[in-house]
């Protein structure tokens, strides 16, 4: 065999036995078989002398060639080797990126926010009280006196002692009062309630947003334009509020308020059949509502000149109508396919 092709052959050899290190080490011995002064190159280098004479400059100049292009595959294998085995695996940087999954407000979250935002802008500040409450605040100072049925209105969580779940959020307009000590004062408070209660329409926790104004000179007129402002804000400009005598210990007067319904616009039926958001009412119920009662301004030590508005509403009844919800127990499961909506 020629001399020349034996270069060849040694180069493609060199090759085939690189691609199959694996370590530095296994590239020094690769580098001392092939480049080292006993080694094969050195070895055919050695017989150059017994070329013939008009060859021996090609085939000098292909050596040295053959010697560089070891050099150069070393170097790049030695890189190769060096990196870390993930980043060596195969990398298109042509694919699309993978975003990350993305949370979104729970319902109860959004309807809480958006309704604080348009209270605020109309000059109430949001505060919040424990949820874990005195039986005074829950009960007594909202003119429930001890052992007055009227506390079975609410079926109570009791922790012992003097302390219970609050039932409402009405206890916290007490809390704001004994703050403020005197008026003007128009607070909102959003938040968690309980009670002993657990069926299709019923969770024993769920949430409110109790308002109170107090000034002087406050009137019904005046809880009767907040509460249409309020409605129309939230569910639409075209929605009217109505207000029904009611009963509750801490105001007096008292009223339940009503919407037009919001699916059917009050008519109570839609292409000839019962509206199924009314039931053919024509009006939806949201909230409780009245002028505050002189004897929760005596038990926080307002004077008697005072007057003021409250109200109250349950956040999951406003949800399921806005959002068009039928079943409570959906906004309790946190099944991610719901909540995903929400995005
Ligand atoms: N606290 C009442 C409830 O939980 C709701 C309520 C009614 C709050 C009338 C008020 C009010 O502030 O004036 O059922």
């Amino acid at each position: 065999m020629s001399l020349s092709v034996e270069l060849e052959n040694l180069a493609g050899q060199f090759e085939k036995e690189l691609a199959a290190t694996s370590s530095p080490e296994d590239l020094e011995a690769l580098r001392v078989a092939f480049m080292g002064r006993k080694g094969r190159l050195a070895a055919l280098m050695a017989l150059l002398g017994q070329a013939p004479p008009e060859e021996r400059p090609a085939l000098g100049r292909r050596a040295n060639e053959i010697k560089k292009l070891f050099q150069d595959l070393l170097e790049g294998r030695a890189a190769v080797l060096r990196r870390p085995a993930a980043a060596a695996e195969f990398f298109d940087p042509s694919l699309p990126g993978r975003l990350p999954a993305q949370g979104s407000l729970h319902p109860i979250t959004l309807v809480m926010n958006e309704i604080c935002a348009l209270l605020e802008r109309i000059g109430f500040e949001v505060v919040s009280g424990p949820e874990a409450e005195t039986d005074f605040h829950n009960f007594t100072a909202l003119n429930f006196p001890e052992e007055h049925p009227a506390r079975a209105m609410q079926d109570t969580l009791y922790l012992g002692g003097d302390t219970l779940l609050r039932t409402h959020t009405s206890p916290v307009q007490v809390r704001a009062m004994l703050e403020y000590k005197k008026p003007p004062l128009a607070v909102i408070v959003p938040g968690k309630v309980y009670r002993r209660d657990s069926d299709l329409t019923h969770t024993p926790m769920f949430h409110q947003i109790e308002g109170l104004l107090v000034d002087k000179s406050v009137s019904l007129a005046d809880l009767r334009g907040t509460l249409a402002y309020f409605a129309r804000s939230l569910f639409g400009r075209e929605v009217r509020t109505r207000f029904r005598p009611s009963f509750f210990p801490f105001t007096e007067v008292s009223a339940e308020v009503d919407i037009s319904c919001i699916l059917c616009g009050g008519k109570g039926h839609r292409g000839g059949e019962n509206c199924r958001v009314c039931k053919g009412a024509g009006w939806l119920e949201i909230l409780g509502s009245g002028m505050v009662h002189p004897n929760v301004f005596k038990a926080v030590g307002f004077d008697s000149e005072c007057t003021g508005f409250a109200f109250g509403l349950g956040v999951e009844r406003v949800a399921m109508l806005k959002y068009g919800i039928g079943d409570l127990r959906l906004l309790f499961e946190n099944d991610v396919r719901f909540l995903a909506q929400f995005a």
